[in-house]
């Protein structure tokens, strides 16, 4: 695919800075938020590149959807981590033209993008902090963002925020909706159980705000045991019932990370929260789920680069930082600048693949910031600007062949999501959007 057959939205390049407005010292008025820019298609002099297919991903959406059918539940889309490394901007474009029924992320700063980029659908921000001052609280409201709430000071200062907007003016009187969220056994965010009384006797007192939601987060939904999960899932049930029985009804009750979703259709409840499935990568392999549909996923990311230097090594040469590698043979090794900095992890020396014309080329040496080392001697007939795929297919003149997401974190020691959220910022994005 050449970089002339893909697009790139505008907004990419734009460096938005705005002035954090604080209530407390001056030190924290000075304060600014900046976000720098993320390497932007039409500056892009580098031929590393990530190309980002949007008819995949909205292909995912609808495969998922149908997933949903027996249980009705609605679908919300995790596209947190900019769209876990694809771009969260033209990724909710994408999902909201596609009529996806919300969205998720983790960060207020993540939910404010997506709504200047003009994302009308539900958004909710799941991470539970909203910043150390009032104006973060200010921003969420004034932006319609979805709070995760999980703990009485953070639902006191919220109430009152609402409030004081309702009182000057800023906002209508109506009950501002959040999402309630329980710890069922993932130790990390969320009213425990126990804490459960406590936190709903504030609620109730806290009249400005409506228990939307009821929410919880599976820790072992891709395990091969389901049994964590249905625990978790029956220590939900509890809690809701002492939510009802406390005089809340929230309309969406949700658990189910794309994992869950396939794997046990009771966990769709009302609505699912999936984020890598939308991304084409299934969350564990086929022979470990008995899943109610294997929905065909498609990978909506490649990582390409060119051959930029290509030299014939002599046995008992060396290659790269530290000489970790030394021919064997008479080698031929190519040079592709993508490194670490890019996100080619270090672990991926001496261990990982790329494709070259279609043939693997393994890692030689170790990865550096910039540049990579391949063992093209098997190879024949590789030249400088030869495409390297990193990430995803390739049809070469040799064959064709892909990488995916979990052979890579399988190289890296790592899981997929990571391998796709690690494509840094200098990476330039570019979207087919047939
Ligand atoms: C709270 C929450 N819900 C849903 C998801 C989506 O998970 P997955 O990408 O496995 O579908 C995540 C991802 O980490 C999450 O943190």
């Amino acid at each position: 695919m050449k970089q002339a057959d893909m697009h790139s939205s505008a907004d990419d390049s734009a460096t938005v800075e705005s002035q954090a407005t604080t209530d407390s010292s001056q030190h924290d008025a000075a304060l600014r938020v900046l976000r720098p820019p993320r390497a932007a298609p039409a500056e892009a002099a580098r031929v590393t590149r990530a190309e980002i297919d949007l008819a995949r991903v909205r292909h995912n959406l609808h495969e998922l959807t149908a997933c949903l059918k027996s249980s009705g539940a609605k679908l919300w889309a995790v596209i947190k981590a900019d769209g876990y490394g694809h771009g969260a901007r033209n990724i909710a474009t994408a999902l909201q033209q596609a009529r996806v029924d919300g969205i998720c992320v983790a960060l207020l700063e993540e939910g404010i993008e997506l709504r200047e980029a003009g994302i009308t659908v539900p958004i909710l921000v799941m991470g539970g902090y909203y910043g150390r001052h009032r104006d973060g609280l200010d921003a969420l409201i004034e932006h319609r963002l979805t709070p995760v709430v999980y703990e009485a000071s953070q639902i006191d200062s919220l109430a009152r925020a609402v409030r004081f907007l309702a009182e000057h003016g800023s906002r209508s009187t109506e009950p501002y909706p959040v999402h309630l969220k329980i710890d069922t056994g993932m130790g990390r965010l969320g009213v425990r159980p126990e804490g459960l009384g406590e936190v709903l006797a504030t609620l109730q007192k806290a009249r400005e705000l409506h228990v939307d939601g009821l929410m919880t987060h599976l820790a072992c939904a891709d395990a091969d045991s389901l049994s964590v999960t249905q625990t978790q899932l029956e220590r939900f049930g509890h809690a809701e019932e002492t939510v009802r029985a406390a005089g809340f009804s929230p309309t969406w009750r949700h658990a189910a990370n794309t994992a869950a979703m396939l794997r046990l259709p009771e966990s769709q409840l009302d609505l699912v929260r999936p984020g890598l499935g939308l991304f084409g990568v299934h969350p564990c392999p086929a022979h470990q789920a008995p899943q109610i549909r294997q929905p065909n996923l498609k990978p909506a990311m490649r990582v390409l680069s060119e051959i930029v230097a290509v030299r014939n090594i002599a046995v008992g040469e060396a290659v790269g930082y530290g000489h970790t590698w030394r021919a064997s043979r008479p080698s031929r090794i190519a040079t592709l600048p993508m490194g670490y900095a890019d996100g080619m992890s270090r672990t991926m020396s001496g261990g990982g693949e790329v494709l070259v014309c279609g043939r693997r080329a393994p890692i030689v040496g170790t990865v550096s910031m910039d540049l990579t080392m391949v063992d093209v001697t098997d190879i024949e007939g590789v030249s400088l600007r030869d495409e390297v795929v990193i990430l995803g297919e390739q049809t070469g003149r040799l064959g064709t062949d892909a990488i995916s997401a979990d052979e890579l974190a399988n190289h890296a020691g790592s899981i997929s999501w990571e391998c796709l959220t690690s494509i840094s910022r200098r990476v330039p994005r570019f979207y087919r959007n047939p």
